[in-house]
């Protein structure tokens, strides 16, 4: 077993999952405020240290993506970010990409950018306590998109990437995101998803990176947002392992699910149903924002910051989603 297959195990084994906390101060701040909370950087580092030090983060909780903010923050006990999450037994890990800007010649596209630089800025976050990475590429779907371009391009970035990652002994995850904004059919949905998996593994094997130690960091297989023909959550699941059964190489160790704008209940209950029907040798577990932080963000502001009744939440929800990682959630647990 290699260092980075051991890191990327101890990450998602035995039901664990991933706390993604890795949101930019703009994104952030729509969070906040949308529950009627400044943005400042006194109360997002409150709000996740709250999280950080709730108890499911021992049981719950293999690995925490942060934002280059966090990382860097020092916590109200005086411990750096790095070293309260390694207090709880999880590895923290660190979002190195600067974001998705408009892809040239094809405008109403996005390019994942951060390779630049990217080398000195992984040694920095590794002295840091850094153990693994997050970069995602967004993909949306239409008629007319996503484009080869597109899917290329990106492809191309979380390869390099990755190689990067692993050069500095860090696990990357591999995020790419085809977004559920729309009114595609599921069957759009898988077909490209698995389009656009199959060509990020075709550059990270060109690349040469070890796909013993990735994370793959998809989307579940839904229909769009806005479609008239929803399918079932035993459809989602079904057409999400044949997805990746189809698209991902056996070496790699584990795939983490991100939310995408899921509800929280939702999120649970397929990634339940995935694990039950799972025919599969990937770990199959969490990589969620939004299906973790949600309640626990509206509980933190109703209550003036409570943080008893904060962690309360997180910590139900850690723990239905590692239930689900499982295949052990049902909705009797979930209203106990
Ligand atoms: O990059 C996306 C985040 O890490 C996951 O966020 O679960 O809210 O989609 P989400």
């Amino acid at each position: 077993m290699t260092e980075l297959n051991e890191i990327a195990l101890k990450i998602i084994s035995d039901g664990k999952g991933i706390l993604a906390a890795d949101e930019s101060n703009g994104t952030m701040t729509k969070r906040l405020e949308a529950v009627g909370m400044d943005s400042t950087p006194e109360n997002r580092l409150e709000f996740r240290e709250t999280l950080f030090s709730s108890e499911s983060m021992k049981e719950c909780i293999g690995g925490v993506i942060l934002y280059d903010e966090t990382i860097n923050q020092i916590t109200s006990s005086g411990k750096s970010i790095p070293d309260l999450i390694y207090s709880y037994g999880a590895i923290p890990g660190i979002k190195v990409d600067t974001g998705a800007k408009n892809l040239a010649n094809s405008l109403e596209e996005k390019i994942t950018e951060g390779l630049d630089g990217l080398r000195e800025r992984l040694k920095k976050y590794y002295k840091l306590g850094a153990r693994f990475t997050k970069w995602r590429g967004v993909f949306s779907i239409s008629n007319k998109y996503p484009s080869k371009q597109a899917i290329n391009s990106n492809a191309h970035s979380l390869a390099r990437y990755s190689a990067l990652a692993q050069e500095n002994k860090m696990v990357p995850i591999v995020e790419p995101e085809v977004l559920m904004d729309g009114d595609h059919s599921a069957e759009d949905c898988l077909s490209i998803t698995s389009e656009v998996i199959k060509k990020c593994f075709d550059e990270l094997i060109l690349h040469k990176v070890d796909l013993s130690g990735i994370i793959l960091k998809p989307n579940m297989i839904l229909s769009g947002n806005q479609s008239n023909h929803k399918i079932s959550n035993d459809e989602v699941s079904k057409k999400t392992i044949q997805c990746l059964k189809s698209s991902v190489p056996n070496e790699v160790p584990g795939i983490a699910f991100l939310s995408g704008g899921q509800s929280e209940i939702e999120a649970t209950e397929n990634l339940n149903l995935i694990n039950k029907n799972n025919n599969t040798n990937f770990i199959m577990t969490y990589s969620y924002g939004r299906a973790l932080q949600q309640g626990a963000l509206k509980v933190w502001s109703d209550s003036n910051k409570d943080t008893k009744a904060t962690q309360k939440i997180f910590n139900h929800r850690a723990k239905m989603c590692t239930l689900a990682s499982l295949g052990n959630w049902s909705k009797e647990v979930e209203n106990k």
